[in-house]
This record gives C-alpha cells, sequence and structure tokens, in this order.
C-alpha cells in the first residue's frame, strides 16, 4: 500500500523513479509525486496515476541525481493534489515520502501548531517532517540524521520513509517500522523501494531492512543503524526477479496475464516437491519443524481476502487427509481477539504480499502466544517468510494485478502438498490414495491449460451477464472457498455485487433473492455431493434462476440442467478448486473488461495492504 522509490547516483533520479512508480503502482494510484535534489528541493506531485505525474515531468522536466518518489493509497486525507506526497516541512528543506499510519498524528500535531507551525495538509505524513524540522531546529548540533532519529522516537504507528534535506543533498535517510523498504544496491548508485520491482533491471543485490532500522543512503553505499544509533551489519540478498515477470507480455491487463501463467505458476509451484515415482513430497522449508507440525493438536489459519479463501480450502484438505483440526480466521478479527492458543498450536499464515499488515499482527500473536508459526507466501524476502519459523513459497512469480488469481491457486497447491505429507507422517492417509493424489496434482497444470484453451467461451458467457446487477456463487465443501472467491473477483473488478453460499444455506435466506434477473453460478465439480448440488440447481431454477455450471465434463446431469456450462477436467474432489477457480477468475476479469473498468487497478483498492 503506497509505493515509494528513491535514488541516488549519477543518473537523472527522475527517469528511474517513474519508471519505479509505475511498476510499483498496484499499491495505490490516487496520487503520486517525485521530489528531486538540485539546488533546491523540486517537487512535483497531484492527484491522479503515475502516467499524469509523468506527462507533467515531460512538460516540464526536473533535474537531479538525487530524489524520492511516492504513489499513494490514500488512508489520512482525501486524494487530491494538496495531500498527495512528498510532504514538505514548514521552510520547504525538508521532504519525505511515507507509507504507513502515524496513529498519534493528531497529538503531534497540536504539539507542533502551538509553537508555531503551520500545516497545510490533512495528512499524517506531514506531522513528521515537521517534526524532523522542529528537532533540527531545535536542537543544537543536531544533523539530519540524528533529528531522523529523535523524532521517530516520538512517532507511534508505521513506517516506511525516504526522507531528503537540503542541508545535506548527498544522502537519502529511510527508516523503516511496519512498512516494507529494501535497498538495492549499484555501481556508483543506490536505490530504494517499497518492493524489488523497481529495481529489477538495476541491480540484483538488495538488502532488506526490518522494523525498527534506518538506513543512511549516499552514491556510495549505505550505512544501516537501529533508531537507537546501534551500526548493523546485513546480509545483502540476490534478487531472482526478471524483467519479463514484472511486464504485461503482450497482454491487455496484469490480470489476464496471471490468469494465463496459471499452468506455468503450479508447475513452478509444484516442482521438486512432488516425487510420482515414489509417491512422495519434498517440502524443505518445513523439514526442520515437521516432528512438531506432526504432534500439534490444532492448525490455526489466519489470513486476508483471497488468501483466507485459500486457507478454508486448506482447512478441508488437512481435516480430510491429515485429521488434524483446523481453524480458518479472519487475520483482522483474531489479533483483536483474546485468542486461547497453546504451544500445542500451529499457527499458519497465508499471504501472497508477505506484507498484508493484519497477517503479520496474527502471526506475532499467535508467537507470543508459544505457537509455531508457519507461513505461506509468494513474495520471496517479505516480513511476513522472515517473520516466521519455517514456511513454504508459492513460487507463483510477481502478481501485480490487484485481484489476487495464480496467488489462490498456488495457494492451495501448496496447502495440498502440506496436507498430503502430514496425512503420510500421521499415517492418517491410505497410501494408494497418496499415491493417486501426488500423479493426479502433478497433472494439474496441463488441465488448467485445457481450461485455459476454453476462455474464448466464457469470453461468450460474460457478454451476456455484463449488465447483471447481482450474482450468487454457490458450492459445497471443497468449493464453497471457491464461490467465495468467485464472489469476491466480480465484485473488485467489475463493482458487481456479489454474495458466496454454501450452496445448502441458500434456503436459509438468499434464497429469496432468486428470479429470472439472477445469474447463480454453481460451482458443481463432480464429487460426492454431486445429488445435493442437483437439487440446489434445481431449487434455483424453479425459481426463475439463471444457472451457469462450472462442473465436470462428464458431469451429463448437470451439464443438462444448466443453462450455461463451463466444464472443466475431472479431478479428485480435493484437487477441483484448482481448476474451478480458473473459469471465474475469466468469468469476472471479461465482465469487469466489458464493463470498461479499470481491471489491474480497480476503484479504493490497493495490492498488499500495509495498514490495518
Ligand atoms: C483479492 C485480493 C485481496 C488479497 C488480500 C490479502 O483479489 O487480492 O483480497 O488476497 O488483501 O493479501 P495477501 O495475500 O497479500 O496477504
Amino acid at each position: 500500500m503506497c509505493g515509494i522509490v528513491g535514488y541516488i547516483g549519477n543518473r537523472q533520479a527522475s527517469d528511474i523513479i517513474v519508471k519505479g512508480l509505475e511498476r510499483l503502482e498496484y499499491r495505490g494510484y490516487d496520487s503520486a509525486g517525485i521530489a528531486l535534489m538540485n539546488g533546491q528541493l523540486d517537487i512535483k506531485k497531484g492527484k491522479g496515476k503515475v502516467e499524469t505525474l509523468k506527462n507533467k515531468l515531460e512538460a516540464d522536466p526536473s533535474e537531479g541525481d538525487t530524489g524520492i518518489g511516492h504513489t499513494r493509497w490514500a488512508t489520512h486525507g482525501a486524494p487530491n493534489d494538496i495531500n498527495s506526497h512528498p510532504h514538505v516541512s514548514q521552510s520547504g528543506n525538508i521532504a519525505l515520502v511515507h507509507n504507513g499510519i502515524i496513529e498519534n498524528y493528531n497529538s503531534l500535531k497540536k504539539e507542533l501548531k502551538n509553537k508555531g507551525r503551520t500545516f497545510h495538509t490533512d495528512t499524517d505524513t506531514e506531522v513528521i517532517a515537521q517534526l524532523i524540522e522542529e528537532v533540527y531546529e531545535d536542537g543544537e548540533g543536531v544533523s539530519f540524521e540524528k533529528a531522523v532519529r529523535l523524532a521517530l522516537k516520538q512517532v507511534v504507528g508505521t513506517y516506511g520513509l525516504a526522507i531528503l534535506h537540503i542541508d545535506e543533498p548527498d544522502r537519502i535517510i529511510v527508516a523503516r517500522k511496519g512498512s516494507p523498504l529494501l535497498l538495492g544496491i549499484g555501481d556508483g548508485e543506490m536505490f530504494i523501494a517499497s518492493d524489488a520491482s523497481p529495481i529489477v533491471g538495476h541491480t540484483n543485490k538488495v538488502v532488506y531492512l526490518d522494523d525498527g532500522e534506518m538506513a543512511i543512503v549516499t552514491k556510495e553505499g549505505y550505512e544501516v543503524k537501529t533508531i537507537e544509533d546501534v551500526p548493523l551489519t546485513k546480509k545483502v540478498h540476490e534478487l531472482a526477479l526478471s524483467l519479463d515477470e514484472i511486464e504485461k507480455g503482450g497482454y491487455p491487463h496484469f490480470m489476464l496475464k496471471e490468469i494465463f501463467e496459471q499452468p506455468r505458476a503450479l508447475a513452478d509451484c509444484l516442482r521438486g516437491r512432488l516425487n510420482v515415482e515414489n509417491s512422495s513430497v519434498q517440502l524443505g522449508g518445513l523439514t526442520d519443524i515437521m516432528d512438531r507440525l506432526e504432534g500439534a493438536e490444532r492448525l490455526i489459519i489466519a489470513a486476508c481476502g483471497t488468501s483466507w479463501h485459500s486457507g478454508l480450502v486448506g482447512e478441508y484438505l488437512f481435516e480430510h487427509l491429515a485429521k488434524l483440526p483446523v481453524e480458518v480466521e479472519y487475520a483482522s478479527e483474531f489479533r483483536y481477539r483474546e485468542p486461547l492458543i497453546s504451544e500445542d498450536d500451529v499457527m499458519l499464515v497465508i499471504s501472497q504480499s508477505g506484507e498484508t499488515a493484519d497477517t503479520l499482527a496474527a502471526l506475532r500473536t499467535a508467537r507470543e502466544r508459544g505457537a509455531l508459526a508457519l507461513g505461506i507466501c509468494n513474495v520471496v524476502g517479505s516480513t511476513i517468510a522472515r517473520d516466521t519459523d519455517a514456511g513454504v513459497y508459492t513460487h507463483a512469480g510477481p502478481e501485480i494485478g490487484v485481484a489476487s488469481t495464480k496467488a489462490f491457486t498456488t495457494q492451495v497447491a501448496v496447502l495440498t502438498m502440506m496436507a498430503i505429507l502430514l496425512g503420510q507422517k500421521r499415517n492418517t492417509i491410505d497410501s494408494a490414495y497418496a499415491a493417486r493424489l501426488i500423479r493426479e496434482l502433478n497433472g494439474i497444470p496441463e488441465k488448467i491449460e485445457k481450461i485455459l484453451d476454453h476462455s474464448e467461451s466464457v469470453k461468450n458467457m460474460a457478454e451476456l451477464f455484463t449488465y447483471a446487477p447481482n450474482f450468487l456463487y454457490l458450492g459445497r465443501t471443497y468449493n464453497f472457498p471457491v464461490a467465495l472467491e468467485g464472489a469476491l473477483k466480480l465484485k473488485e473488478i467489475s463493482y458487481i455485487h456479489a454474495e458466496g453460499y454454501p450452496a445448502a444455506e441458500m434456503k436459509h435466506g438468499p434464497i429469496a433473492l432468486i428470479d429470472k434477473m439472477m445469474p447463480v453460478v454453481v460451482i458443481a465439480a463432480t464429487d460426492h455431493t454431486n445429488d445435493k448440488m442437483i437439487s440446489n440447481i434445481e431449487e434455483v431454477k424453479a425459481r426463475g434462476g439463471r444457472i451457469i455450471a462450472i462442473t465436470g465434463e462428464e458431469n451429463s446431469e448437470v451439464i443438462d440442467l444448466a443453462e450455461f456450462n463451463c466444464p472443466i477436467p475431472e479431478t479428485e474432489d480435493c484437487l477441483s478448486p484448482l481448476l474451478t477457480a480458473i473459469p471465474l477468475q475469466l468469468l469476472s476479469y471479461y465482465i469487469a473488461v466489458n464493463r470498461g473498468c479499470d481491471v489491474d487497478q480497480p476503484r479504493n483498492l490497493a495490492k498488499s495492504v500495509t495498514v490495518e
């Protein structure tokens, strides 16, 4: 949420920063801005996307080899020109960009106003710029660095910050608490970013800052310290991202590219982890904690949004295959309850970005109470990935479209592998069945490919339903979470109201909504609930509802009953979400495109929700 880019070196900073902001735009896109050091602090910013900033800079270029930039997702203050970042101190000598929320900004603002400072924006961020300046001007011999440190000690909340001071033009100071920041190490130049994508193509050497750390960044290098001024030696990581992965590659939208990438993403996720010959699963990240996981009394899964939906699929998987009791929690609720957790519990958090604030907090809550903390993340080196005791990466590659697609299917694939592995360790899974599942899972990328080959029929169907005002999604067992996920996909990118329900719950209320205007998407994989789903379909039809069925290609009963069909290859019950999710992603994508929606950057949303 909110993207930060910084550059210091010998090149024109604005080119690098604007390109970086374009790559980060999925983190927030209601305004964008840049501050360059060129004898003065040259600031250009305003409401709108990075494109607007780019046009401004083209019309009126700004020079400078040192600068910071920001793309915003508004928290405090409307998304307008004044509230966009960078923000400056009263004298205009300090400019900074910020990702996070300053919780005590009201009291700090009051104090600073009493000292004669005037504020021009509604943001919490302006308070930090003013506070740093107050400390800088107030104390004798206080350096820029010391002023930042002393100011941050007064701040309550979260921040990723990049700060410039006109008195020390040869440096950028950055600080992190709760919002991700990393440094890219170049040759005679340094990069700063809130995630790795702006750095790709410039350097593959990165240093991840941790909470409570700041860095003084110059052309020649960097110095990392704690906020308490204790120098640190940080590990330099090698970045494995390539430019191809973060570009659209000929697709009109990242979302479509990412939907079509799923055969590859799933293959990467499964590679080296499944052994079909000896029916085994290897998850290297879990080796050291396997004994503890095996003896766990209970698994708690915490996540948000789409990742929470994959967690729900995980509940069915772990209970079925490993006979392990599971609770699936909204991370945001879990953290503010008084959850009863013991050392015998295992907390598994799921997060594509690895930065979601509520998920991170749930993880820390469980750890504090002694639970083993595991993670399933996509972004390598993300905060959650680094904060867990052990975990498994999904290896889906960068997901840039705001709506999660390949993150969901790869998370479900990891959960499936974990559940099979645990079932084998706990002797709760029949060996012939395990062998069948492993073989079938290995073949899932090919089956997804087949579904994608028929994307045209989903596109045609989407035309018919583009202007439906509401949708209902129904599923049972493994496909109940898929119903929730299908509804979420549709509402977030097409702004159509959609609800997902367990099919049997329909009779307890939602059935009242059904009439001939209501498309009902039935996720009816050919499984042990097939007969029940058929009854539910009949109930909808009897009330005039229009059935769109996502069903097994051999499920003639459902196919005959439904008005529209998206047949998928048959598979094992517990693997069906890996296939049924695909037509639902396509359906929401094509509907949103038909409605002229901004598919990759839907209104009000941002990827990587790093604020509560
Ligand atoms: C929906 C979507 C969100 C995320 C949620 C959690 O398409 O993308 O609901 O799933 O914000 O994000 P992560 O997985 O990064 O923790």
